[in-house]
């Protein structure tokens, strides 16, 4: 990529490339409406891996399909998505397509279902470098075997000529990788990447997507709910309950002194003696409250020790945890009570919720 487009793409160094704010995604239908996503900001760096956690259900993959504009008809989205300085959210699909593939592109957690399984490997790969770079055949196939290097697919260039059963679960998500950064996008979203595959392949897809970010400087919105590939791989987290963001903070402030309960309760199972080997998210007493209404109170708050009047009549900003001082601008959270950065955890208490969680929003699936 030459100077000038990465300049244009990746705009100045300490801008971000994907600015999300106050995003909101419901989806209609004649019975009900969901809210899944209600209020949620975020911002991308050139080059950072920011890692999105929070039970299942909580709206991960939603925010990521509003990024993609991959959302389906009965989806209402407010707010902004902004990249390279571009504003998606109403923008006509002609122009999403363009930046698609070429500025923003994503990987899915089940790559076969992704991959065409009559089309060789070099086809697929080769037919977004010629439809969004117009290289020719020739020039395609041998770009394509330098991003099947890339990924750390052994044998290329005889590899190029296989279909994708003929591939192991972690190598054809190394395609996909290597799919959606033919274009040299500068931000890869990938949702759950590591999830269908074994440890041992998940590390090698991990340094796959560490080498991209040191080799490409692309930028990644890591969706994940295991802790461990949140402590390995992450500059930065942004955890998410029932739709909203309820903590941003660097890697190890987050680990050494999250400040909001909820994810205290996540960090909890694991940092406790004797569940060190427990990356998944571990379960939280109490129910993920439905998605029909956003109340103008604190969603956590069945759930949460903490809680009291204040949490119950009004929403908690997402801000600062340390407004006063301005030391810890990186860090913010949403929460009324947020434990200070040295106070202890108490235990989340269980408190019977009114409403009955779906099975898709299941603790820690
Ligand atoms: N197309 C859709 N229509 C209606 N509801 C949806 C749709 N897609 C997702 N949802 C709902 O939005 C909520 C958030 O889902 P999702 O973002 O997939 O969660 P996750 O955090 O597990 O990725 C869930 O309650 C889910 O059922
Ligand atoms: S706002 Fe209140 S209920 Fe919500 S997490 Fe904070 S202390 Fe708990
Ligand atoms: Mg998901």
């Amino acid at each position: 990529m030459t100077e000038t487009v990465l300049e244009s793409v990746r705009g100045r160094v300490g801008e971000p490339v994907l600015s999300v704010r106050d995003l909101s995604v419901s989806f209609r239908s004649d019975t009900r409406t969901v809210h899944a996503v209600d209020g949620v900001s975020y911002d991308l760096h050139p080059g950072e891996v920011l890692a999105v956690v929070g039970e299942s259900g909580c709206g991960k993959s939603v925010t990521s399909m509003a990024v993609m504009g991959l959302l389906p008809p009965t989806a209402r989205i407010g707010g902004s998505i902004r990249v390279g300085g571009r504003e998606l959210v109403g923008a006509p699909e002609k122009e999403l397509q363009k930046i698609r593939g070429k500025d923003i592109a994503m990987i899915f957690q089940e790559p076969m279902t992704s991959l065409n399984p009559v089309l060789t490997i070099g086809r697929q790969i080769g037919e977004v470098l010629r439809r969004h770079q117009g290289l020719s055949r020739k020039e395609a196939r041998e770009r394509s075997v330098d991003l099947l290097d890339l990924v750390g697919i052994p044998a290329p260039r005889s590899r190029i000529d296989e279909y994708p059963h003929q591939l192991s679960g972690g190598m054809r998500q190394r395609v996909m990788i290597a799919i959606a950064v033919a274009c040299d996008p500068s931000v890869l979203i990938a949702d759950e990447p590591t999830t269908a595959l074994d440890v041992t392949v998940q590390a090698g897809i991990l340094e796959v997507l560490q080498s991209l970010r040191e080799r490409l400087g692309t930028a990644i919105v890591l969706v994940t709910h295991d802790l461990g590939v949140v402590a390995d791989a992450a500059d930065r987290v942004l955890v998410m309950y029932a739709g909203r963001s309820v903590e941003e903070a660097p890697v190890h402030d987050l680990f050494a002194t999250a400040r909001h309960p909820y994810t205290r309760g996540l960090l909890g199972a694991v940092l406790r003696p004797g569940g060190e080997g427990k990356r998944r998210l571990p379960e939280i007493p109490g129910l993920v409250p439905s998605l029909d209404s956003q109340p103008d109170a604190c969603t956590f708050a069945p759930r949460c020790s903490r809680a009291d009047e204040t949490c119950t009549a009004g929403r908690p900003g997402f801000g600062s945890v340390d407004p006063g001082t301005g030391t810890d601008a990186a860090h913010r959270a949403a929460c009324w009570h947020p434990y200070g950065a040295g106070e202890a955890s108490d235990i989340l208490t269980a408190t019977p919720a009114t409403e009955p969680a779906r099975p898709d929003q299941e603790a820690g699936k």
